[in-house]
Formats: C-alpha cells, structure tokens, sequence
C-alpha cells in the first residue's frame, strides 16, 4: 500500500495564545513554554463538512486520480454535529464521490487506524484507490471557561489517498481501556424507562500529567517494535513523523529514541493538537517543501484517547 496525494484545508482563522488568555487564566510564556503551541486555527465562519471536502479534493487531484475511482472513503473523527449519518457520508455528497463511506474513531491514532484498514483492503483486493479524510474540531468539545484543555488543540481538515504497491512496511495497533484519563462525554436524550442516572455531559476531560507519560512510553515502545519487526536499525529511519500533540511530548520522545533533532519535524507550533489530522498535515507540508526525498525510511506514530496508540514504517516511492 501507497499513499499517492495528500490534501488539508485549514479554517482562517489564527488564534494566538494571547487571544485565549482573554477568555481564560492563562498566558503566551505559559503555553508555549509548556506546549510549544504559538497559534491554532480555529472554525469561526466555516464549516466541517467544507474544509473536509476541500482536503479530499485537493488529495485526490495530487493523487492524480478522478473522484469516480475513490473505491472507499474512511473519514476519521472524533466529533461533529451529526452523530448520523456519518461525516463521510455527507462530505461525499460535496465532493462528488459514490463509493461507499464510513466514519472511524480512534481519536488522535484516527490516520493510523485508517491506514491500517485500507491496507487491509487494498491487501486483499477488495479495492484499489481508497480516500482516508480526518476532519476534527476539537474547539467544540473543549470547555473554553477552563483553561487546562482548551489551549491545546486546533481544528483542521486533511486527506490522503492510498492506493496497491509498495510503501507501507509494517503497522501496530494498541489499545489499553483507560477512558478516564481523556474523554468527552455527550447527553443522551432523556428516557422515560431509565430508572438508573440519565448521565451527564462533560466537556473535554484530561488528566494532562497521565496522558504525557503515556503518550511518551507507548509511542517509545511502538516504534522500537516496528521499527525491529521492520529489520530496520532506529538509525536508518530518515524521518520521524509524529502525532503533534504538543512540543515537549516530541522532545521526549526523541530523547528516549536518541533521535537527531532534524529527523523529527513538527508543526504544533502553529497547528495546536488537531487530532487525527496531525499526521496528514504534517506529512502534507514535508512533501510540499521537498523535505521527503525518493527511498527515505519514515516511521509514523499516533496516540490519544482510548488510549490508543498506532505505529508504521514506510518507505517512500
Ligand atoms: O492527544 C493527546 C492530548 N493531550 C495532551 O497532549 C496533553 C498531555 N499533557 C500535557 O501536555 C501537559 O500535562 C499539560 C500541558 C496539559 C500541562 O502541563 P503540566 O506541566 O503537566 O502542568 P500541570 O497540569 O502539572 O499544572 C501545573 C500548573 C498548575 O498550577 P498549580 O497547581 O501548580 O498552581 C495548573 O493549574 O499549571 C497550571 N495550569 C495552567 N496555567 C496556565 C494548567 N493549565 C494551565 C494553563 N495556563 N493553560
């Protein structure tokens, strides 16, 4: 399996640190010293729906395919306005698509997860081109009159098109049921025959300290593990494309690993935690930029709620 056309659309607008610290106690130094985080986007005027549809466009035109030969569309989300039918059911009616579509939530692990599934079609050739769409917006899960989770994430659309060949080398999946320690919970509708507690909404909940150690030892072990299955040797990997949660997450991760600084390029600077749209996105400006050269080694690794954590090595054709 190949990825063959990357695409993101991100929403206009830029919200700096210090524009959050007027709705909550908090500060640029604060943020940026603890996260790296600078500036997010966030969605103000636009919608989901359009900024997915225009990542998946822009994907499938540098993919150099029409739409008529998507096979399958997996859209990636954690959470939006309709709880059905599913995003990528109604972003395929935007751009055009007729394949069959489905939305998958493994939270911030959602690309990897993606990938992993269209590898499995594609492997047994059940289809050929599959579009893989992670369209997020955290902003509306976050409780923004507390200022512990809402300074780290961002909203944003991208997309990435994968086809059979060569590419992916090997990719793990792990999941260890902790919902405490990241999770959003939604009202459900009132029911009269429930005798029990109806249950409450929560907004965004974190146990920040929690999800970094985890955060770090399971993306340190995951990628020692693929990069071994691989036969690869941790010095041979080019490029270490990583969810960008935040800044001193990277950093540790690439100190356990003993990483050179310049193999592990992040974004979150200016992205904010955008979910599963992190890899994408990143992976989208390192092609625009001729950062990703023909033959390189890159491992990909992703985690989040769940908490899930997905790992893989590909080599660039
Ligand atoms: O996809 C995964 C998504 N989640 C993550 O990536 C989160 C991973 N966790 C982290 O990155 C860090 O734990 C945080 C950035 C969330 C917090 O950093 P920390 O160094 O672990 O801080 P802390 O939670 O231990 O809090 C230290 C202090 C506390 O004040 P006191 O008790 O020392 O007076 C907090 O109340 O910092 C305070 N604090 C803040 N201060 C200013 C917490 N959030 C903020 C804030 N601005 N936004």
């Amino acid at each position: 399996m190949r990825i063959i056309g990357t695409g993101v659309a991100l929403p206009q607008l830029r919200v700096t640190n210090d524009m959050i610290a007027k709705y909550v106690d908090t500060s640029d130094e604060w943020v940026a010293s603890r996260t790296g985080i600078k500036e997010r986007r966030i969605i103000s005027t636009e919608s989901l729906i359009d900024l997915g549809a225009q990542a998946a466009k822009d994907a499938v035109a540098a993919a150099g395919i029409d739409m008529a030969d998507v096979d399958l569309l997996i859209c990636s989300n954690v959470a939006n306005s309709y709880v059905t039918p599913s995003l990528g059911c109604i972003i395929q009616g935007k751009i055009d698509a007729t394949c069959p579509c489905f939305d998958i939530n493994n939270a911030c692990a959602g690309f990897l997860t993606a990938l992993d599934m269209a590898d499995g079609y594609i492997t047994s050739g059940r289809y050929k081109n599959i579009l893989i769409i992670c369209a997020e917006e955290p902003s509306r899960i976050v409780d923004w009159t507390s200022r512990e989770a809402c300074i780290l994430f961002g909203d944003a659309a991208s997309a990435a098109v994968v086809t059979d060949g060569e590419g992916l080398k090997k990719i793990k999946l792990s999941t260890k049921s902790l919902p405490d320690v990241l999770y959003y919970r939604r009202k459900l509708e009132y029911n009269p025959f429930v005798t029990k507690d109806q249950g409450e909404y929560k907004p965004l909940q974190m146990n920040g300290r929690e999800v970094f150690k985890m955060a770090v030892s399971a993306s340190v072990a995951d990628i020692k593990k693929v990069v071994e299955d691989t036969g690869w040797k941790m010095e041979d990997v080019d490029m270490f494309v990583l969810h960008q949660a935040n800044l001193r997450i990277i950093d540790s991760i690439r100190q356990h690993l003993d990483l050179p600084e310049e193999k592990v390029p992040h974004n979150v600077e200016r992205s904010g935690n955008t979910s599963s749209a992190c890899i994408p996105i990143l992976l989208n400006e390192l092609i625009a930029e001729g950062k990703i050269k023909k033959g390189y080694k890159i491992v990909f690794s992703a985690f989040g709620a769940g908490f899930s954590s997905a790992a893989a090595t590909y080599e660039w054709k």
